[in-house]
């Protein structure tokens, strides 16, 4: 499993998340962080994937306010514009155009076998749209438009991008090199899949029904100390990682060493013999800690639209230059008349 320590420097990164529901400890954890680490020694491009937030059902106006309200969040969470691009899917036209083309390069099947589809159809069969199946082709060109060598996500996404891959190098043997191959980088300790307060053996997620189990990035400090407070754990009373055994724990453990920069050995060691209740304070006030200086800076980034606005303007200016010249290769190879 390659770890932000192992990522070579200088190297191009990609990754995104999609604006349904709010953003999650989860998703700081998981991806965020390890994406604001990555801006110090490498290229990085960073997307609202807006397009793929279309494959729900969305109230228009929300999904608007969201794109902002995420991108504010990304500045936030130390994805500084000046170390990285920063933009919006649908502001780089060539994200759909790619799409459409390695759809033509991934097989049903390969399509079909996606954990995320098989997961989403079964919670929504109302709308299992084409978007819907057609997913990991959008994230594979959002991924490869950039030559990206590194994709920061949480263990969910591994996956899609995995599939990237595998179009990318399908799509090299068939005409010659043209795409980057893409890996995952996980982050350490665990952090690479954050489990529900309320329920320690499912994801934390944006969408999930129990909003008890997910700490949300706004969240009011009160809110994150009962939501900690309510934490589901064991009946032993010993404070140990053990995943299978203590799943709860586990994860308390696994958030705890994320942000304290310990281990989780060192965790363990630091709690040991200190009760759940001390845990779940100690847990708590340090996401509060972790959460209080990303809601200041999103904060100020939010009352000024224009000024984020102008932002994500130059982001989506930088981020086309470097698309187009992949879109047009990729047209090229495959045979489209160019004039
Ligand atoms: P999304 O928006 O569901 O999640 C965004 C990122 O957060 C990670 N994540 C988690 N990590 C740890 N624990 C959790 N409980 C947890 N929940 C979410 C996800 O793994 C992800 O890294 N399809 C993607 C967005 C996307 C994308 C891409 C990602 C679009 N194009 C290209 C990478 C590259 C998604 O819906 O992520």
């Amino acid at each position: 499993m390659t770890t932000t320590n192992d990522a070579q420097a200088g190297k191009v990164v990609y990754s995104a998340l999609k604006p349904t529901g709010e953003l999650t400890l989860g998703n700081y954890i998981g991806a965020l962080k390890t994406m604001a680490a990555l801006t110090q020694r490498h290229p990085c491009y960073y997307t609202v994937a807006d397009l793929h937030a279309l494959t729900v059902d969305n109230v228009p106006a929300e999904l608007r306010r969201r794109s902002l309200d995420f991108a504010a969040l990304f500045i936030a969470a130390g994805l500084s514009p000046d170390r990285a691009t920063i933009f919006i899917q649908s502001h780089v036209r060539q994200h759909a155009e790619l799409a459409w083309a390695l759809n033509c390069y991934t097989q049903f099947g390969e399509a079909r076998r996606m954990t995320q589809f098989k997961d989403k159809s079964a919670k929504a069969p109302q709308n299992v749209n084409v978007g819907l199946f057609a997913y990991p082709t959008l994230m594979a060109a959002d991924i490869l438009l950039y030559q990206a060598d590194y994709v920061p996500v949480g263990k969910d996404q591994q996956q899609h991008v995995e599939l990237a891959r595998t179009v990318a190098e399908r799509f090299n043997n068939r005409y010659s090199p043209t795409f980057t191959l893409p890996e995952c980088l996980f982050p350490k300790e665990g952090g690479a899949k954050i489990y529900s307060l309320t329920e320690p053996t499912g994801k934390m997620g944006k969408t999930e029904s129990d909003e008890n189990g997910t700490v949300f990035l706004l969240d009011t400090e009160d809110a994150v100390m009962k939501k900690f407070k309510r934490a589901v754990t064991d009946s032993d009373g010993e404070i140990r990682f053990d995943r299978a055994n203590k799943p709860g724990v586990s994860n308390l453990l696994t958030i705890y060493s994320a942000l304290s920069g310990k281990t989780v050995g060192e965790a363990e060691a630091a709690l040991a013999g200190a009760g759940y209740a001390a845990l779940k304070e100690t847990v708590g006030q340090c996401v509060a800690a972790a959460l209080r200086p990303i809601q200041d800076t999103y904060k100020t980034l939010i009352a000024d639209k224009t000024g984020l606005e102008t932002i994500l303007k130059e982001g989506a200016q930088k981020a086309s230059y470097a698309a187009a010249k992949t879109l047009n290769k990729v047209y090229k190879k495959v045979g489209l008349l160019q004039l």
